[in-house]
């Protein structure tokens, strides 16, 4: 009998309440064989570049599943963070709740595993990216051409029609370290762009909330799930992200999702540039639909809908299937 071969995988993020989400999916994902998620690479974005370790760390606690975690060890100076959205410790102010943390005696270079996973199995490996682009884009200065090596690179980012969540124009992941995201468009065609056109058409409710809790009914990891989810639904409210509709957006959960379950999504393939320089339109996302009959531009796969009924009920499904353990 041949052996099942799992999709390599690596999770690039910036914990982050909405990444959270994608982390535990993406090792719920491991723990029952789907993927083989080799590591979790973080990086500043939501909170500095230390919290948003730690908060990967937790979560490796949390789940009991021992991947290794990596550090930005070049963060990006003075872009204006998020923590007024996922609180100063980037998890809504929770982590007290969840035990201390024991950070790994020797920290990995976030960076540095990237580069390693890609080049260990060359065409192979998936990125999924919830935060800023800043390690892919050291990767690929460091090793120019690497990034054409993976097999695909699945960012929540950007905005075509929604509009922008950190200015007029601008997605926060893109518009947080433009400079990279463009030099990582510029780079590779392996790109399958999740925007908030999408990430913001699909609200998850409380009702969806306890659905997807329903099986977390161990102490400590429930009151956590719980609380983290009804802070993301507070601060959605006060900035009035969803109309007044009552819930939150998944916004990362979908490069889960998409990993997982392809089929729930449509896109269409476009020329992506960023924008890096202009004073109201940094980190604005241009999609090139020009009927060229020859391009020397790159392609990206830009996601354009998702069927959100079958969306809800995968990440339920799947949460509620995991071992959390005691
Ligand atoms: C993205 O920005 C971050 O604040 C979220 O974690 C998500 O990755 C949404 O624009
Ligand atoms: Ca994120």
């Amino acid at each position: 009998m041949t052996e099942k071969k799992l999709i390599p995988v690596i999770l690039d993020c910036d914990p982050g309440n909405d990444d959270i989400f994608a982390i535990l999916w993406a090792m719920i994902a491991h723990q029952h064989g789907y993927i083989d998620l080799q590591g979790v690479t973080t990086l500043g974005g939501n909170v500095s570049a230390d919290l948003t370790y730690r908060n990967a760390l937790r979560m490796r606690d949390f789940t009991g599943i021992d991947v290794p975690v990596g550090k930005d060890l070049r963060p990006v100076v003075g872009a204006g963070d998020a923590s007024h959205i996922h609180g100063a410790d980037g998890i809504g102010g929770l982590s007290n709740l969840l035990p201390d943390v024991q950070e790994p005696s020797q920290t990995l270079d976030s960076v540095q595993m990237l580069i390693d996973a890609i080049q260990r199995q060359p065409g192979q490996l998936t990125i999924l990216v919830t935060g800023p682009m800043t390690n892919l884009a050291a990767a690929e200065r460091k090793v120019p051409g690497i990034l054409q090596q993976t097999k695909y690179i699945i960012a929540m980012g950007g905005s075509f029609h929604a509009g922008g969540n950190v200015t007029p124009t601008s997605e926060f992941n893109i518009w947080y370290d433009s400079a990279s995201a463009k030099a990582v468009f510029d780079a590779t065609d392996h790109i399958v762009l999740i925007p908030l056109d999408v990430t913001q058409s699909f609200v998850f409710s409380p009702e969806d909330t306890e659905q997807f809790l329903a099986e977390i009914n161990h102490g400590y990891k429930a009151d956590f799930m719980r609380k983290l989810t009804q802070a993301v639904i507070h601060t959605t409210r006060n900035f009035r992200e969803t109309h007044y509709q009552n819930g939150f957006f998944v916004h990362d959960g979908h490069v889960v999702g998409f990993l997982l379950y392809p089929h729930l999504y449509r896109g269409t393939l476009v020329g992506v540039h960023v924008e890096n320089q202009w004073e109201y339109t940094k980190g604005m996302t241009v999609a090139d639909r020009r009927n060229h009959a020859r391009t020397d531009y790159r392609k990206t796969l830009v996601i354009t809908d998702v069927d959100h009924y079958g969306f809800l009920e995968a990440l339920v499904q799947d949460f509620r299937e995991f071992d959390f353990g005691e």
